[in-house]
This record gives structure tokens, C-alpha cells and sequence, in this order.
């Protein structure tokens, strides 16, 4: 795959998008595993997800030796208890990861209990910092993202100070929904990714993936600014979102 161009899928639903994600989330763990040793992976937060973490908590996935070299780490996070439904830590966590019996400290989430979230994108950047020991950026295997109607991906929404953030790993964000405050992996972290995974489902999204991917769109969504100079960029889609794709895209 070359590096930069966006490489699409496109699957009859979501049940078949979550599926090949598992199956594509796998594929590059058990890589980086051969190649390093170990799988540092950002997830996604929202809804959309959540099909795939219940997949790779499924059946052989669940069972493979990989979980044992994973550490999981959260693109962003909205600043609420781990409890509360809105959590994206939560919602994954019951959703299938608290089956993948993942060492406690390999589970790095975003302190969301945390009153002010400036000081919680803080804490977290500096247990990205314990992980990525001595980097200039964190570089992740795989970034997992989702899109938001309005072009946003991970905490990054468009006109925000977080999504012009150049120097900091993390930052503190406001908007979305639910419109709580958040913590946000910043876009450099996100462009020194090895891959990005972005997971698109439902016809809502299907304007806004078809102005992402068309050559020169009119307004640079936050989505389209994620083009790690090194690493891959991918868009897994169900039908109904891609529905706004030109024929040759599909
Ligand atoms: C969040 C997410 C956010 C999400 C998109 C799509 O915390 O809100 O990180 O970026 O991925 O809003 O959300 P859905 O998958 O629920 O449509």
C-alpha cells in the first residue's frame, strides 16, 4: 500500500466492516509484534467501533497471543467517569476488551474521572511519555478513528485550538456530542502513525466521506488533515456511508 493516498474498502454493513477491521487490527499486530515486540494501538471512541472491539473479543481473536504484547491507548476521551455511558473507555471496555484479559498496565486510558481536562490531557500525555520513552512523537502501529458528520476525528472538531495544537501530544478539547469536555490525541500524534484506520458506517456519514476523498474539497475537514507522511491511511466504509463515492471509489 503506498503511504499517503487514502486505500478504501467498502462492505455491505457493519457487521462485515467490523469483521474486516478485526481482521486488518490482527494483521498489523501480530506484525508489529515479529517486528518489535510489542502493538501500541490508539482506539476510536463514539459508536461505531464498538462492533469491532466486540469481534476481536470474539471466538480465535480473543484467544490470540497477541492480546499478551498489546498496549491499548485511546485517540480521545471525553471527561466523564470510566462508568458513565458516554465514556469512550467504558463503552470499549464493556463492549469486549475487559475479555481480551489485557495487563492492567498495558491499558492506558485517559483519567476521564479527572475534574479539569486540561489537567487530564496533561496526565495523559505524560503516561504517553512513560510509554514512548524519549520521542520527539508518539508513533503508533495503528490509529483507529472515526468521523464525525461535521468532518471531526477523535476530539479534533473543526475551527479548534486542539486541532492547530503543534508542539503538545494531547490536548484539551470542547465540543461534539455529547458536548462535554475532552481529551484529544493532537494531529501531529495522529500523522507520525504508522497506520490510520478510519471506520465509517451509516448514510449520515456518507456526505461528509465523499467531501473527505474528493480531490480538492471546498473546506479542509480536521478528518482530511490526517495523512501520516510515513504510514497508511485507510478508510473502511459500509455501503450506505460510501454511498456518496464516485462509482470508481466503490
Ligand atoms: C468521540 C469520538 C468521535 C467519533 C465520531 C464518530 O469521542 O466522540 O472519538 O471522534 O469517532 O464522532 O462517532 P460515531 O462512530 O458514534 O458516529
Amino acid at each position: 500500500m503506498r503511504t499517503g493516498e487514502p486505500y478504501i474498502r467498502i462492505f455491505p454493513g457493519p457487521r462485515e466492516l467490523a469483521r474486516a477491521a478485526a481482521a486488518e487490527v490482527l494483521r498489523r499486530g501480530r506484525r508489529a509484534v515479529r517486528q518489535r515486540g510489542a502493538f501500541d494501538v490508539a482506539l476510536a471512541g463514539g459508536s461505531t467501533p464498538l462492533a469491532l472491539y466486540e469481534a476481536l473479543a470474539s471466538g480465535s481473536a480473543a484467544r490470540s497471543g497477541l492480546w499478551r504484547h498489546v498496549h491499548v491507548f485511546w485517540g480521545d476521551e471525553r471527561i466523564v467517569p470510566p462508568e458513565d455511558p458516554a465514556s469512550n473507555y467504558g463503552t470499549a471496555w464493556k463492549a469486549g476488551l475487559r475479555r481480551l484479559r489485557l495487563s492492567a498496565d498495558h491499558v492506558h486510558r485517559v483519567r476521564g474521572e479527572t475534574a479539569d481536562a486540561r489537567h487530564a490531557a496533561v496526565v495523559y500525555e505524560n503516561e504517553l511519555r512513560s510509554r514512548f520513552v524519549g520521542a520527539v512523537w508518539p508513533r503508533f502501529d495503528l490509529v483507529l478513528l472515526g468521523l464525525g458528520t461535521d468532518g471531526h476525528t477523535a476530539s479534533l472538531f473543526p475551527g479548534s485550538d486542539a486541532l492547530e495544537e503543534k508542539e503538545r501530544w494531547t490536548a484539551a478539547a470542547e465540543d461534539g456530542d455529547p458536548p462535554v469536555p475532552r481529551v484529544t490525541l493532537t494531529l501531529p500524534v495522529l500523522n507520525n502513525a504508522a497506520a490510520v484506520l478510519f471506520l465509517v458506517a451509516g448514510s449520515a456519514k456518507a456526505g461528509v466521506l465523499a467531501s473527505l476523498l474528493t480531490a480538492d474539497p471546498q473546506r479542509p475537514v480536521p478528518a482530511r488533515r490526517v495523512r501520516p507522511a510515513r504510514g497508511d491511511v485507510m478508510f473502511f466504509a459500509d455501503r450506505a456511508a460510501a454511498a456518496g463515492l464516485s462509482p470508481a471509489r466503490r
